[in-house]
Formats: structure tokens, C-alpha cells, sequence
């Protein structure tokens, strides 16, 4: 083993998986932090039974240590992962619906966000779905803007969409997906991804192996 393998071996990785009910706890926390109207607990396990839905968590895996007395703290502090950020799509007739995402207020610009949206484009494509499509707040222009990037276009409004505050929501739509365009647009996405955050996120799906 040569020290740089130590130091990779010594740093925190994240990784994309499945929601379980064991997260939740973690989601809501980081829910009720990024937004106004939270969901309830109830609302998430009612998602994960539902067939049609799929939630995604972004963890980090707590650094590998070795020694005797490592193990014992790691066993001591219990949970060797900590959820970051997460989102939830469903699965329509013909186009996948980015329905929730949100990353702890303390960890964004990490890139777990961009990571999340990789995921829901993976998640579309092994569906065979050649559309996404979202609500975000009027007022949510960093995200719009994030949103953009991935190749979501303004197809409407939703006016008092969000209970809260009344406050209208924009509707956001990509083009097909399997458009020349958007597969290389998704491959760029992938490779500035890599290049900014690699060394922080450890591969778990097809968004790290991709283009
Ligand atoms: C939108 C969100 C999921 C992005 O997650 P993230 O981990 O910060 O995203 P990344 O680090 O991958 O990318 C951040 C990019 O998103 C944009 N962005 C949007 N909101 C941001 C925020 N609050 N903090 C930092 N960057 C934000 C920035 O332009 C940034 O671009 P850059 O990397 O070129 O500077 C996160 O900001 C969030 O949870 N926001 C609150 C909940 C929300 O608005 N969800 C969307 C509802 S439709």
C-alpha cells in the first residue's frame, strides 16, 4: 500500500443509495432545514411502499481506520454513514417526476446536489424514460438556474402551487432524453462532476461509471 492509498482509504466517500425507513429520521432533519413545509414521517414511509416512487439518499461513509482501538470507537459511535442530502422521483407513464430533493444546508455546493440529479437521470434511463420533469418556486432562481443546466426548460406555471405562502411554481420540463443533445450534455455533466468532486465520491451507481 503506498501512502497515497492510505490517505484514499483514510478520506470520507459518498455514495448514492436506496431510502430505508432507517433514514428517515435523517431525511426529515435535513428536510425541515431546507424547507418551509416539511413533510411528515408518515408521508416518507407511505413513499417507500409506493410502487411507483424511488428515493435515493447521498451518504458519507465514514473514513476506513485500522487498529484495535479504532474499531472500538466505530463501534462506539454506532452509524458508520451520514445522510447528506436525498431526492424522490416517480416513475410516470412516459416521463420520470423529480418530486423532492434537498441537501443539509451544511454540506451544499459539494456537489451532492448535481450528484442527486445524475442519480434521477440513471434512474430515468434504465426505466426507458425519455422525459423529466419538475415544480420549483418562482423565487428558487439558484436552483432554476441548477435545473437549466441539467436541460430543464420553463413549460409553465402553477399559480398558489405551494400551500405555504401561495407562492406559484414553474414547471420544468427537459427535452428527449435520448436526443444526441441531451446524452452528450449528461455525459459533460458527468465528466465536470468527476472532475470537481471525484475525489470526495466513491463509485455505488451508473452516474460514476457513466460517460
Ligand atoms: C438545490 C440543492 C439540492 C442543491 O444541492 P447542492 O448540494 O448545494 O448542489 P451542488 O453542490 O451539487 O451544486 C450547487 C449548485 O447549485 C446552485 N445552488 C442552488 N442553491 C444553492 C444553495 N443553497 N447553496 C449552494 N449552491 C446552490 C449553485 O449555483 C451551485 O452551482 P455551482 O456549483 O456552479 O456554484 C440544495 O441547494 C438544496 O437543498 N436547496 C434547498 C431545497 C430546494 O430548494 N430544493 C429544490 C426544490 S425544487
Amino acid at each position: 500500500m503506498t501512502a497515497g492509498d492510505n490517505d484514499d482509504a483514510q478520506r470520507a466517500r459518498i455514495i448514492v443509495r436506496d431510502m430505508t425507513a432507517d433514514d428517515i429520521k435523517a431525511v426529515r432533519r435535513i428536510e425541515s432545514l431546507a424547507y418551509e413545509d416539511a413533510w411528515p414521517a408518515r408521508t416518507f414511509e407511505e413513499e417507500l411502499n409506493n410502487a411507483f416512487a424511488h428515493y435515493r439518499v447521498a451518504v458519507e461513509l465514514q473514513p476506513k481506520t485500522s487498529g484495535t482501538l479504532a474499531t472500538i470507537r466505530r463501534k462506539i459511535a454506532g452509524a458508520p454513514e451520514r445522510v447528506l442530502g436525498f431526492m424522490g422521483c416517480w416513475y410516470m407513464v412516459d416521463q420520470i417526476h423529480l418530486v423532492t430533493i434537498a441537501v443539509d444546508p451544511a454540506e451544499q455546493g459539494r456537489g451532492v446536489g448535481r450528484r442527486l440529479l445524475l442519480d434521477l437521470f440513471d434512474l430515468a434511463r434504465v426505466a426507458e424514460l425519455n422525459t423529466a420533469v419538475l415544480e420549483v418556486r418562482v423565487t428558487n432562481t439558484r436552483t432554476r438556474r441548477l435545473y437549466e443546466e441539467f436541460g430543464f426548460r420553463l413549460k409553465g406555471t402553477l399559480h398558489q402551487y405551494y400551500k405555504d405562502n401561495d407562492e406559484d411554481a414553474h414547471v420544468m420540463i427537459t427535452g428527449d432524453l435520448s436526443a444526441p443533445e441531451a446524452v452528450e450534455r449528461l455525459a459533460r455533466l458527468r465528466r465536470e462532476h468527476r472532475r470537481r468532486f471525484g475525489a470526495t465520491f466513491a463509485d455505488g451507481s451508473e452516474a460514476e461509471a457513466g460517460a
